[in-house]
């Protein structure tokens, strides 16, 4: 240790040292220009000399741009090997390394390879003392900063992550400290393996319990193990990817309508049943289906997705559709579907599913957005639930409101049930205390004054700004966000780490010549182009279109791209780390092997 370090209040009498650190290295956020975007990213570390205060969540001079994905108590300080840099150099046949390459703040020596440090271990290094907490979650902004962009599946494959250290005791550093180990983390798992049991196929229950048993494992790191634990077969990876589970049917099959009701003045029910007359498939509460139609005069078919909103098992489907206002599928649907037409339907899929735990369940809806809870409430009623249930509806007067004596009947059937139905503009005859509870929107002020219970899972689905509003509200009542569950009638939400914002643009051809290649189709974007050869990937081909998508690896890692498939295949270069799950595409690393219909 430098004469200037003093002992750390933690040194253990068995102490000793294991290692040097050779470079401290730091760097704000700034901007970077790539693939003509702006990138907001601290992964530009130099190399500084002297002393240097590392505190709770940093060095000091050091920042990260992305908080979601990097820095925090929990990822303080990133630490990487120089044993890693020369594996590099040799594996990469590159020799320009300087110290900070990989990103890191402590570039290290000694035995402190990603297969010799424990999660839990903990270090002093000149007067601060760490403990290492999980490893390197890896991003697209390590393959910029190494110009190499299958840097993030690489540094996994090959098993050398790099770790993280969070602080214990706020100290000074320098290069030159040597690195004395004070204690051994529990369960001895190396950040090798633990790297391993999230990235890597087969994530063994038993090992997952262990890693589960150290308590210095990031709180991220033990969600997403708990999460694996619990994954269903051919669910792809459920550590990174909450997923649909595997389609009962693949692409699209026809199916007969049987029926057509009124639901309200805008609102009509389809039921679906299979032209044989065999069972259909199970749903799970809150999925959808993908129906293609043929409207008259429209040169091509049209994707539109529309929640289940019958009981989940009940050998038939029913879908529920508002005409919308020149809305062009579902003024077809209202105006010239008849009995006995027969509509191609992609089989349901969704992750907007009712958990299967004892907690309350909180059951949030505003006009058709009732639809995808309806089924929920069914399914709770079919198995006669004890759990405490909360109806909360909003539509705008008894003419609007769908499904009424549908749910009354239901929410009757139910043993601990409470509801609140909002009219905001009641009708002539609708009677409050018969019809509805109160006058006005269903807002946040209003939960907040129902308090329900802390622990519940909450389903959300409406317009977007009402689904905003009421996760808040739902947030600032203590509900942790894990438990608050949207299902937005469009397209969801991109997922662009550190790219800086540019105004949003309605879903178009790509610029240039049209390809040759197969059909691409963006269901919820409303875009059926032919693919080109001119992109990289269905992720590159997607942004072009300015689909909205979600992405952070950018090579098949991380799963944030991960696709429902509703029809179609695909082929990978490279092949990602861990396959999807069943149904699905990692579409950073793929192109179309045919025509491919995507839930975008
Ligand atoms: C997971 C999911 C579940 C869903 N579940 C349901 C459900 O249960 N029930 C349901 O009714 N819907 C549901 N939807 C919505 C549904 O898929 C359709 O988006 C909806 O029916 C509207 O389709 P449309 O073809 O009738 O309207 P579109 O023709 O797509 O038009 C939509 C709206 O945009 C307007 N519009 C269209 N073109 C333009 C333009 N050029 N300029 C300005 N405005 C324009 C129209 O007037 C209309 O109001 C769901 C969507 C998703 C993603
Ligand atoms: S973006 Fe990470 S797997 Fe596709």
């Amino acid at each position: 240790m430098s004469s200037a370090s003093p002992q750390a209040e933690h040194t253990l009498p068995e102490a000793n040292v294991v290692g040097r650190l050779l470079s401290v290295n730091v760097g704000l956020p700034k901007d970077v220009s790539w693939k003509g975007k702006t990138v907001f990213t601290g992964v530009f570390k130099d190399p500084v000399t002297g002393p240097r205060r590392v505190r709770k969540l940093n060095v000091d001079g050091d920042g990260q741009g992305d908080l979601a994905g990097h820095g925090g108590e929990q990822r303080a300080v990133f630490v990487y090997q120089i044993d890693s840099y020369r594996y590099w150099e040799h594996e990469l046949g590159r020799n320009d390394f300087v110290h900070g390459q990989f990103g890191e703040n402590f570039t290290i020596e000694g035995q402190v390879g990603d297969d010799e440090v424990c999660i839990g271990d903990r270090y002093q290094i000149g007067t601060a003392v760490f403990e290492v907490t999980q490893p390197r979650v890896t991003c697209y902004r390590v393959g910029i900063r190494m110009n190499d962009p299958r840097m993030p599946a690489l540094l996994v494959s090959h098993r050398r992550p790099g770790f993280y250290f969070r602080v214990l005791q706020a100290g000074e550093v320098q290069a030159g400290d040597e690195m004395l180990k004070l204690a051994s983390g529990p369960e001895q798992m190396t950040v090798a393996e633990v790297n391993a049991l999230l990235y890597l196929p087969g994530h063994p229950r038993q090992q997952l319990l262990r890693a589960l048993r150290i308590p210095a494992l990031s709180p991220g790191w033990q969600t997403s193990l708990h999460a694996l634990l619990e994954g269903e077969p051919g669910g792809g990876n459920a550590g990174l990817a909450t997923t649909s589970p595997p389609p009962a049917w693949p692409g699209f099959r026809q199916l007969i309508v049987t029926g057509i009701d009124r639901e309200s003045d805008s609102v009509i029910s389809i039921r679906l049943e299979d032209p044989d007359g065999a069972s259909l498939p199970p749903a799970r509460p809150g999925q959808y289906l993908t129906l293609r139609l043929q409207p008259e005069n429209e040169q091509r078919s049209v994707l539109r997705n529309y929640s289940l909103s019958g009981p989940p098992d009940a050998g038939y489907y029913r879908v529920t559709v508002k005409r919308e206002h020149n809305g062009l599928a579902s003024g077809y649907l209202h105006t010239r579907l008849r009995v006995g037409d027969q509509l191609d339907i992609a089989a349901p899929r969704g992750t907007f599913i009712l958990d299967r735990t004892r907690a309350p369940v909180l059951l949030i809806s505003a006009g058709i957005g009732a639809t995808p809870v309806l089924a929920m409430l069914h399914a709770l009623t079919e198995e006669h639930s004890a759990r405490e249930i909360w109806w909360l509806h909003g539509a705008r007067s008894g003419r609007d409101h769908s499904f009424a004596t549908e749910a009354r009947a239901l929410l009757a059937s139910l043993r601990n049930v409470h509801t609140r139905v909002c009219y905001s503009r009641p009708g002539p005859d609708d009677l409050e205390g018969r019809d509805f509870d109160a006058v006005g929107r269903l807002t946040a002020s209003l939960l907040a004054e129902l308090a329900p219970p802390r622990d519940a899972e909450a389903y959300l689905c409406g317009p977007i700004p009402f689904m905003e509003e009421i996760s808040a509200g739902l947030a600032s009542m203590g509900i942790d966000a894990s438990r608050i569950h949207t299902e937005p009638f469009g397209p969801a939400p991109g997922l662009t780490p550190g790219i800086a914002a540019t105004p949003a643009r309605t879903p178009h051809a790509p610029p240039g010549k049209p390809g040759s290649g197969p059909t691409i189709e963006f269901a919820r974007s409303d875009l059926a182009i032919p693919w080109s050869d001119e992109y990289a990937s269905l992720l590159e081909f997607a942004e072009a279109c300015d689909v909205p998508v979600r992405w952070s690896c950018r090579t098949g890692v991380c799963h944030n791209c991960e696709t429902t498939l509703i029809g179609g295949t695909v082929n990978y270069n490279p092949d990602p780390v861990e396959p999807p799950a069943e149904g699905s595409a990692l579409i950073c690393c793929s192109r179309p092997h045919d025509d491919v219909v995507l839930d975008l």
